[in-house]
């Protein structure tokens, strides 16, 4: 008897602050719009996505004094477009990017309890610890945290807003006007944290939820990022997207969990994978060339390598070979960068190796490092290609990043989508009332689970 097939699933993510997206294409729509992010939802549903992804950055990235180009067009608030789009969209699920080091449980699990309300149980939260130290500038410590502390932080956060979620009984509250009875005693039960980060003695004031807590994603790749997935995500969003290093990255991920007391299917590995579709082999590699010139055009691949080198490189051609000049490890020309200075050194020796022996100029090693698509082909190619990834278990699915605002996963939507349905291993519809944790496969989380250190 055949096996059964593996399921795919898919993630949309909005574009934003990066460089796939381009914002010079004169089909590029504006980020801040509600009609961008509606559009952008509604064709996610259409394609029958697991959930519609929001990332976020909590300071404009500057370049030489100004704000850098891949900032420009703006970023709003996660949790308000994601309310927003509750109210326009049915089924699909609503993640936000919203960081623990910046943010206090008690207020976010609220927001995050409301918007599972809201949207009838579709929300889900990117537990981010945010690498970007210049984020901290733009908040009242004004500092930042060391990484570790941040996965401590991270940590706690999590636990925490569990223990918040876990407050109130499965079935809500309990008001009954014929006996006056208001709520039942101990509802909710009082939650009473001391912990190293946070100090809360709470009544929760969001009754249980319909997911009862919020789908939990993460982003973050060191291991104590993994250790901290491996215990509270139930999705990964990785980097990890070619073929062996996806298989690499799926198995010790998923190793983690069984020690947790946690089964392989109560997470999900979604990397981020960008595309470019055409009739012929030919002409989707014709169209992948046409999206990274237009993703790294000239200044963008020169800002680029000003970044490593820290200084000024406007006096050169990006069509040229790398600047001969060494790079300046003194104060910073771009603020945006973790570890600015850390290995900058043996990076620019790494760039030099690579653009001598391949014989790359600035712009062409920029695209080799930021603009090579994951998936590049005709759609029979793109859908085998993902199917491939799930039935081998180096994923199970993707977070689909377009290079255009809104319509960056529309073609995708309408013409790969149906091809992964013939082959059996995507849904052929969304089933009435599911939730986000429903369409992820995922297990019900079980109350009280938390552990003990978050007491
Ligand atoms: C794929 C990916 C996406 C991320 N997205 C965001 C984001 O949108 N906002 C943010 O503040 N941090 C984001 N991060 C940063 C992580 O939360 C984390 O701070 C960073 O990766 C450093 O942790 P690590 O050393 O464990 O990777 C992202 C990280 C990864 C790997």
């Amino acid at each position: 008897m055949s096996r059964p097939l593996r399921q795919v699933h898919l993630a949309a993510h909005f574009p934003g602050v990066n460089s796939t997206t381009v914002w010079t294409d004169p089909s590029s729509g504006s980020q801040i719009d509600f009609a961008s992010f509606e559009h952008f939802a509604r064709n996610a549903e259409r394609g029958l996505f697991d959930y519609v992804f929001l990332a976020e950055g909590l300071r404009l990235r500057e370049h030489k004094g100004r704000v850098h180009e891949l900032d420009v067009l703006g970023r709003p608030n996660t949790l308000a477009v994601l309310a927003g789009l509750a109210a326009v969209t049915e089924h699909v699920g609503l993640v936000g990017t919203l960081s623990t080091t910046f943010n206090e449980p008690y207020e976010l699990a609220r927001q995050l309890a409301t918007l599972d309300h809201l949207s009838g149980g579709r929300a889900g939260w990117n537990a981010v610890t945010s690498s970007d130290a210049f984020h901290g500038a733009n908040f009242r410590r004004g500092g930042y945290l060391d990484h570790a502390d941040r996965y401590e932080r991270a940590g706690e956060f999590a636990a925490l807003a569990k223990r918040l979620w876990d407050s109130w009984p499965d079935e809500g509250p309990r008001a009954d006007p014929a006996s006056g009875v208001f709520l039942d005693e101990g509802t909710p039960s009082r939650v009473r944290h001391t912990g190293a980060q946070f100090d809360v003695d709470a009544l929760f004031d969001v009754p249980r939820s319909p997911q009862g807590r919020p789908v939990i994603v993460q982003a973050g790749d060191s291991a104590d990022g993994r250790s901290f997935g491996a215990e509270h995500a139930e999705v990964i969003f990785s980097l990890h997207a070619e073929f062996a290093d996806a298989q690499d990255f799926y198995r010790d991920v998923k190793g983690r969990l069984a020690e947790r007391g946690r089964t392989e299917e109560s997470l999900k590995i979604l990397p981020a994978a960008t595309f470019a579709i055409g009739d012929t082999a030919e002409e989707a590699r014709e169209r992948s060339r046409e999206i990274a010139l237009q993703q790294v055009r000239p200044e963008t691949a020169i800002a680029y390598l000003e970044q490593i080198w820290n200084r000024d490189l406007s006096g050169y051609d990006a069509d040229g070979p790398l600047p001969d000049v060494e790079p300046d490890t003194g104060s910073e020309l771009t603020h945006g960068w973790a570890n600015r200075h850390a290995a900058v050194r043996a990076r620019v020796d790494r760039l030099r190796g690579i653009a001598e022996a391949d014989r790359l100029s600035v712009r062409e090693l920029v695209i080799r490092l930021t603009a090579q698509h994951t998936f590049v082909g005709t759609p029979g190619h793109i859908a085998s290609e993902i199917d491939r990834y799930v039935q081998e278990r180096a994923t199970d699915g993707f977070t689909v990043v377009g290079h255009l605002t809104p319509h960056g996963l529309d073609e995708f939507a309408e013409r790969v989508i149906p091809l992964l349905q013939e082959r059996g291993s995507y849904r052929s519809g969304y089933e009435e009332g599911a939730t986000l944790r429903d369409l992820l496969g995922l297990p019900s989380p079980v109350r009280g689970d938390v552990p003990a250190g978050a007491r």
